[in-house]
Formats: C-alpha cells, sequence, structure tokens
C-alpha cells in the first residue's frame, strides 16, 4: 500500500500523502499544494476530486455496486423500507424494531405544515412547475421553524432533518394539488410514509382514499432507489451551501435547484418526454441515429451515467418493479412498448456498447410514475422528496467534521490581465 506519491512541481520534489478508504480508490491529498507549489490543480466538473471523505454511501461505477452505510442497494431496495433505509442513512445502522417505530413515529408527528404555508402556495401560478415551488417553499421553511435552525446544535440538526424528510411529501403533494386545483389534503399519520403521500397526493375529502399495497411498495422502493447517491451535484450543491453555515433549510433548497437540471434529476422528466415524443417502435431508429450524430445535441435521455460505467444497479431494480406495476395495474401504455424496444435497440448497438452508455434509474422510473399517475412535472419532485433524506444525512456529516471547512474551489483564471480604465468619451 503506497503512503505517499512524489511529484515534481515547481521544480521542487514534494512527497504527497496518500489516504485510504474503507474500499475503493485511494486519494491524493494535495492541501499543501499550492503553499509548496503555487500550483492549483484542475479539474472541471471534480471528476478526478473527492470533495470530502464520507462514511455513507460507496459507489463501484465501473463494477456497478451502491452501497448504503454497507448494504447493498439491491437488497435493500428487495427486503427494506424507505424509513429503514433513511434510519441507516442519518443515524448510520439499520434500526432494531423498537428504534424504527420510534423513528417512524418522530417522523410522523413532523409531517404538517405551519398553516401559514399554505397561503405562501397561493402566491405562485397555478402553472408553476413543482420544482419552482419546492425551491420556494423548502427555502421558506426557516422562516418557521427558526427553533430547528441553529447548526452548532446537534439536537437542533436531528430535529430539522426528522422536519425535512417528514414534510418533504407533504410539501410535494400539495405542489401537485395546487397545480390542479383541488384541496390541499392533510396527512394521516395511521398510514405508511410512503401511503401517506399517494393519499395526499391522489386522495380527495370527499371520498374515503384506499392506498394499493402494490402502489405503495413500488413508490416506497422508488424512494429507496434515489435516497442517496453520495457526491453527486445536488449532494456537492447541500454541502457547499451548508459549508458557509447556511441553515439547514436554505442548504434543501439549494439541493433542489441543482437537482432540478436535466442533466442530473430532471432526466426522469426528460426520458419520458422524450419517449413521448417518439411515439411509435418504428421511430425508434431515427432517434438512435440523431444520438449518435456528432452535429446534432441530441442525446438518449436516461442513458449514460458520469459513474456507472457498465450498468446502474438501481436501473436494475427499477427494471423489475416496471414490470411488477404494469402487471398489477393491468394498464397497457405504448410508452412502455417504446422504452423496452429502446433498450433492447440501444443496447446492442455498437455506438452505446462503446461508450459504455447503459438505461439509467432515470430511464424506468418515469415510465413507472406516469403509470401510477404522476405528471412528468411532479418526476423530479419526487426525486427532491427521496434524496432529502441523502442531503440532510451528507450535510450532518459534514458539519459534524472537525475538518470541515467554507467550501472555495479556485480557478485557471484566462481573462484579460490588468489594464487602466478608459473613460467613457476616451473609448472607441
Ligand atoms: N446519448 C447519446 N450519447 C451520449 C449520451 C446519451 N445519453 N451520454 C453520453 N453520450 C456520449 C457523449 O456524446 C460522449 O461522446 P464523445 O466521447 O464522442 O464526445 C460520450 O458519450 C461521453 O459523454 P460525457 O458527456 O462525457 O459523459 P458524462 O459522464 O460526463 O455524462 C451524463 C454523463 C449522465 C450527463 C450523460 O450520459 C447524459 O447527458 N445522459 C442523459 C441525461 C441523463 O439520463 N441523466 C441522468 C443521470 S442518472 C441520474 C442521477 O444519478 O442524477
Amino acid at each position: 500500500m503506497t503512503d505517499t506519491v512524489k511529484l515534481n512541481a515547481a521544480d521542487k520534489d514534494l512527497d504527497l500523502k496518500v489516504l485510504h478508504g474503507s474500499v475503493g480508490p485511494d486519494v491524493i491529498d494535495i492541501r499543501k499544494l499550492y503553499a509548496q507549489t503555487g500550483m492549483f490543480t484542475y479539474d472541471p466538473g471534480f471528476t478526478s476530486t473527492a470533495s470530502c471523505d464520507s462514511a455513507i454511501t460507496y459507489i463501484d461505477g465501473d463494477e456497478g455496486v451502491l452501497l448504503h452505510r454497507g448494504y447493498p442497494i439491491g437488497q435493500l431496495a428487495e427486503q427494506s423500507s424507505f424509513m429503514e433505509v433513511c434510519h441507516l442513512l442519518l443515524n448510520g445502522e439499520l434500526p432494531t424494531k423498537d428504534e424504527l417505530d420510534k423513528f417512524t413515529y418522530t417522523i410522523s408527528r413532523h409531517t404538517m405544515l405551519h398553516e401559514q404555508l399554505a397561503t405562501f402556495y397561493r402566491g405562485f401560478r397555478r402553472d408553476a412547475h413543482p420544482m419552482a415551488i419546492m425551491c420556494g417553499v423548502v427555502g421558506a421553511l426557516s422562516a418557521f421553524y427558526q427553533d430547528s435552525a441553529d447548526i452548532t446544535d446537534p439536537q437542533q440538526r436531528m430535529i430539522a432533518s426528522h422536519r425535512l424528510i417528514a414534510k418533504m411529501p407533504t410539501i410535494a403533494a400539495m405542489a401537485y394539488k395546487y397545480s390542479i386545483g383541488q384541496p390541499f389534503m392533510h396527512p394521516k399519520n395511521e398510514l405508511s410514509y410512503t401511503g401517506n403521500f399517494l393519499r395526499m397526493t391522489f386522495g380527495v375529502p370527499a371520498e374515503e382514499y384506499v392506498v394499493d399495497p402494490v402502489i405503495e411498495k413500488a413508490m416506497d422502493r422508488i424512494f429507496i432507489l434515489h435516497a442517496d447517491h453520495e457526491q453527486n451535484a445536488s449532494t456537492s450543491t447541500v454541502r457547499l451551501a451548508g459549508s458557509s453555515g447556511a441553515n439547514p433549510f436554505a442548504c434543501i433548497a439549494a439541493g433542489i435547484a441543482c437537482l432540478w437540471g436535466p442533466a442530473h434529476g430532471g432526466a426522469n422528466e426528460a426520458a419520458l418526454n422524450m419517449l413521448r415524443e417518439i411515439g411509435t417502435v418504428d421511430r425508434i431508429p431515427e432517434y438512435i441515429a440523431r444520438a449518435k450524430d456528432k452535429n446534432d445535441p441530441f442525446r438518449l435521455m436516461g442513458f449514460g451515467h458520469r459513474v456507472y460505467k457498465n450498468y446502474d444497479p438501481r436501473a436494475t431494480v427499477m427494471q423489475q418493479t416496471v414490470r411488477e406495476v404494469f402487471a398489477a395495474m393491468k394498464v397497457s401504455d405504448p410508452v412502455f412498448d417504446v422504452a423496452l424496444k429502446l433498450e433492447e435497440m440501444a443496447l446492442s448497438d455498437p455506438y452505446f456498447i462503446e461508450k459504455k452508455l447503459f438505461p439509467n434509474v432515470d430511464f424506468y422510473s418515469g415510465v413507472i410514475l406516469s403509470a401510477i399517475g404522476f405528471p412528468t412535472t411532479m418526476f423530479t419532485a419526487l426525486f427532491a422528496l427521496a434524496r432529502t433524506v441523502g442531503w440532510v444525512a451528507q450535510w450532518n456529516e459534514m458539519i459534524a467534521d472537525p475538518e470541515q471547512k467554507i467550501g472555495r474551489p479556485r480557478q485557471l483564471y484566462t481573462g484579460p490581465t490588468q489594464r487602466d480604465y478608459v473613460p467613457l468619451d476616451a473609448r472607441s
């Protein structure tokens, strides 16, 4: 095991320390590089940079491995529940039966929103994107829950974390209800976390809502699959926002804003829109040709991943869940046929094989969510709901880290060098 690597830079021989994790690539500690050489490293997109150490989630992109606190995502998705996974991510261990009951009870006690927040929704246009509402409402939580915004107090941090996990389903469901003009549904805490969310989304006060166990299970699994994904763009955004000492609600709002983009959380919405645009199986070759054309910016949405270069282990579970949901609901949707055929054709195409482009979790999640009845605009909001536990777990880990510093990347400056100000009437 190497403990140092040698670097010759600026005419100096340096021994840089190598840090070892419990599993996965070692990292070269370059913290003193600038002080010793006057040079920075250059890594746009941070593809070769570890921004922190973390004990929460491990990914091996080449092998298609995703572990939460050591447990493989496939086992968690098959055998556990979202509440168990929340406990695991937040507290480090799977809960005992008593711990799970207590955790579930605690979360259920924070599901309601301050009533004043309902009026906040009415300030949005009815056609506002749910993610626009989520950014606003989650950010606004800091104005309502100031008693849990002291980040130096671990107890307040935990209360804020519980509040965020508990209130996200209520916030997301209200964003949906507002967009379709139906009354907001208050949470019903005798239901499961996921059942409660389904009722708040699809129930109406005029009728009793009966939770379908197949949909509840599928939805819970989707939440598990999206719960955390180590230092992705939105999680890094949450950490960066949190590194300045910002309150947790503001940090999660920042994460939601980042997640919204089509290269990240917006991909499932973009993938389903693409499948709808393709429309019929006979048009697939045209779209595959466009994806391969260097002069066409079009990409097959739901294909490829920055980290997974063989397969996305979340996609494997999701592929199975799609089939279960369609069989149980006895629904047929041409989009499903297009998705299956596109998957088959892309996976046998040399371009996709050579570039290691496989369907990612978003390729399938959009198809399931649409079958359940969610409009495409809600997809990313659901991702945000599920990812909140990952964000708060990572944020807590960072705040408790004694080595934590404000995040401050450097740059390679390529603009003009110093020049003198030219008065307006002397400029040509
Ligand atoms: N369709 C067609 N070509 C693609 C695609 C695609 N979906 N993805 C990558 N490529 C090509 C790309 O054109 C490039 O080709 P070349 O080497 O000839 O220039 C090569 O593959 C490598 O692409 P890259 O952009 O350097 O790869 P990356 O690792 O930086 O990008 C990605 C990863 C996810 C942004 C990209 O694959 C993509 O845009 N996919 C579609 C959007 C999507 O599904 N995003 C969801 C990611 S999963 C959700 C999450 O975890 O947040």
